[in-house]
């Protein structure tokens, strides 16, 4: 057993984003990735990186990370140019080693987007999303004990439509990838969740205008239409939720 994992082992180069502060400089430096397998995930092979980094009395790398399933969206790197690797619907933590061959070279980079100053290394403070959630992402009706299930019937597609927006784990790749550090992706997702549901009605004119007011204060761009967001999303988010949020604006507006 120990003989066929030791077979399957690779060595990579990893060039990575190093960044002591906020206000510090940053540099790429070069690290070698060793004894790695395929079934490694990409932050379990950056925990083996960063083992050797501490027995040598050096800084280990530090990324954010949290459930390590794909459900938090915290796991914010950008890996060979693209964020969260570029595999399909994946989030960097369950992004796996079996991807790169021996002697592969990868770069790693935090998420780069105005809105998301880097604390350190490869972590990002994400927090401008939680304003724009604050802003508005919430419906502020007192309704009570818990109702029952099927008090309030909602028709399967609206549901569905509503499921799919609340799919949006909020990683902030869609920002990332966008060229303009958009957060339209996000917002409009959030904004999409609430106005297809009966209790996402009462405020949905003061939600659209206060969370896109929010996203502007943060220093997010604007949305040109480039789909880079929708190729970026770890969970398949569709632009349509743009489309949704531009019209809720509109309408917002009589
Ligand atoms: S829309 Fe997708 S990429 Fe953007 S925050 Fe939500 S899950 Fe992440
Ligand atoms: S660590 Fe939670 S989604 Fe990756």
């Amino acid at each position: 057993m120990s003989g066929q994992s030791e077979h399957n082992t690779k060595t990579l180069k990893l060039i990575v984003w190093r960044q002591a502060g906020p206000d510090k400089p940053g540099r790429f430096e070069t690290y070698t990735a060793k004894n790695i397998t395929d079934h490694h995930s990409f932050l379990e092979m950056l925990d083996v990186v960063n083992e050797e980094l501490i027995k040598d009395g050096k800084e280990p790398i530090v990324f954010d990370h949290d459930c390590r399933e794909g459900i938090c969206g915290v796991c914010s790197q950008v890996i060979n140019g693209l964020a969260h690797g570029g595999q399909e619907r994946t989030t960097v933590c369950q992004l796996h080693m079996r991807l790169f061959k021996d002697g592969d070279t990868i770069y790693i980079e935090p998420w780069r987007a105005r809105a998301f100053p880097i604390i350190k290394d490869l972590m990002v403070n994400r927090g401008a999303l939680d304003k724009i959630i604050q802003a508005g992402g919430y419906t502020s009706a007192h309704t009570g004990g818990c109702p029952d299930a099927n008090s309030i019937p909602i028709p399967r597609p609206e549901a569905e439509y509503a499921m799919d927006a609340a799919e949006c784990i909020g990683c902030g790749a869609c920002v990332a990838g966008c060229p303009n550090g958009a957060a339209m992706l996000f917002t409009g997702a959030k904004v999409s969740q609430l106005a297809a549901l009966p209790q996402g009605q009462v405020e949905a004119a003061e939600r659209v205008v206060a969370m896109l007011q929010a996203a502007q204060d943060c220093g997010f761009g604007n949305c040109t239409n480039h789909y880079e967001c929708q190729a970026a999303c770890p969970k398949g988010i569709n632009v349509k939720f743009i489309a949704r949020l531009n019209r809720e604006y509109f309408k917002a507006q009589f």
